[in-house]
């Protein structure tokens, strides 16, 4: 397994691409099930949850090409073969079960492995089993795989959900847009994500309406067709990057990226001292004092502040003058980094879902082990200020959502490196 190498100390300047968004790559290509059309994708990321979501679609027998090193994908459902998503790919990664909407939509039943808990939480499914139960499928859970059917077709309905979860938004959504008749969607997740997946779907013919709100209106059509649509910006690479500077000193410019996409994290890093000025390019970040100032955080769905930004957002803390209460609300079980920034000097204390930190003035370097994908990037933010070398290790969990993370960050002045595994 390879490892990363951060030595500290290095102040960062200059420009940064932000890819396009992976949670939203994740949605919009299993669409490609919901029409015999081909679906062209653009600004699409190069990570390995990519590379797992298509071998996941060509196992049911999509079609599904690469162009432009991968930044390009053309998928199209044409000659499916199978609606069996199977254990050993779904196991790998959760958002599989987005194909269950799609195909319950289009060919009326779906075998979908129930993806199993993962580092951060037991991340049920129950939101969306219900929400297609009240879409007219009947779901049974047995030997560990959702067995779901759709005599006839899903019709549409009122579906009220107990939590504005994404997944389940986005699974209803795309099962909505061949449903017969009219979907509502309460307490639907508002990310800009869902939005891009609504842009992407109503390029295929969807009737949709109120995206981005709490309520979204869906009018069933029978087919839709092909489209071509391009990946909206990841606004949690982009957040992540956005510490960079913060963390380390410096001013840099994250190209593609638009305060709308950040606006509760942008102003929580006003809060804490630091500037963000948007440029007709991207975002420029840089900090207005020698130490960034300690802020309070609670995660919440969008537009509050991204469960996926606190991580990264406590690795700013650990240096900041003063002590932060974050709260994540999100997820059972999401500070596993921690115990590894508490290894860099870090002073943290987890009360349940509650953490304090009390800002140090600096991190010493040590060798830390990445949990889950946002935690191995924290930890990396850590080490571009910590005094001496920190060491990264199982950074594949950090493959799975950041284009190389390395490349980007020492071309703007850190001392990085990826050591291959033994
Ligand atoms: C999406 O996961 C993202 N993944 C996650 O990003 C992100 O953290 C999460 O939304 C919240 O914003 C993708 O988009 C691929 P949820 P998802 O359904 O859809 C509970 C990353 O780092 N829940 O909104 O799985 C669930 O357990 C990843 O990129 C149920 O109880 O998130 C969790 O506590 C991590 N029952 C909460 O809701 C359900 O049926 C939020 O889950 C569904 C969810």
């Amino acid at each position: 397994m390879d490892s990363i190498v951060v030595r500290g100390g290095r102040e960062l300047n200059g420009r940064i691409d932000i890819a396009g968004a992976k949670n939203a790559a994740l949605a919009l290509m299993p669409a490609t099930l919901l029409s015999e059309e081909p679906l062209t994708l653009t600004n699409t990321p190069r990570l390995s949850d990519i590379k797992t979501m298509t071998a996941l679609l060509q196992s049911l027998g999509a079609e599904v090409t690469a162009l432009q090193d991968g930044k390009v994908q053309v998928l199209s459902s044409h000659g499916l073969t199978s609606t069996r998503a199977d254990y050993e790919i779904v196991r790998k990664m959760r958002a599989s079960n987005l194909v269950l909407g799609p195909l319950l939509a289009r060919f009326h039943e779906a075998t979908v492995s129930l993806p199993g808990g993962c580092a951060i939480g037991a991340r049920p499914m129950d939101i969306h089993v219900s929400a297609l139960e009240a879409m007219g499928a009947e779901i049974e859970l047995r030997d560990g795989y959702l067995h779901a059917k759709a005599r006839g077709g899903l019709k549409g309905a009122v579906v009220p959900l107990r939590f504005a979860s994404v997944g389940a938004t986005e699974n209803v959504l795309m099962a909505a847009t061949l449903a017969k008749g009219t979907t509502v969607i309460e307490n639907a997740a508002r990310e800009p994500e869902i939005v891009d997946l609504a842009d992407c779907l109503r390029a295929m013919g969807a009737q949709i309406a109120g995206d981005g709100t709490s309520t979204i209106t869906v009018q069933g059509v029978d087919r839709l067709g092909a489209a071509t649509h391009r990946v909206v910006t990841d606004r949690i690479e982009l957040g992540t990057y956005m510490l960079a500077p913060v963390i380390a000193g410096g001013e840099v410019e994250c190209i593609g990226g638009r305060i709308a996409l950040v606006e509760a994290f942008a102003a929580k890093l006003d809060a804490a001292g630091v500037d963000v000025t948007e440029t007709p390019d991207g975002l420029k970040v840089k900090r207005r004092l020698e130490r960034p100032r300690a802020v309070d955080v609670t995660t919440e769905p969008f537009p509050g502040f991204p469960t996926d930004l606190q991580a990264q957002m406590m690795a700013m803390l650990c240096i900041a003058e003063g002590t932060s209460v974050l709260e994540e609300k999100i997820f059972e079980n999401r500070f596993m980094h921690a115990p590894e920034l508490v290894r860099m000097g870090a002073d943290i204390d987890v009360q349940g879902g509650v953490a304090t930190v009390t800002g140090v003035d600096r991190l010493k370097g040590a060798p830390v082990m990445a949990t889950d994908l946002r935690a191995s990037v924290s930890l990396i933010l850590s080490g571009l200020a910590a005094q001496g070398e920190t060491i990264v290790n199982r950074v594949y969990h950090l493959d799975r959502g950041y284009e190389n993370v390395e490349d980007k960050l020492s071309a703007v002045g850190a001392d990085i490196e990826r050591v291959q595994g033994t």
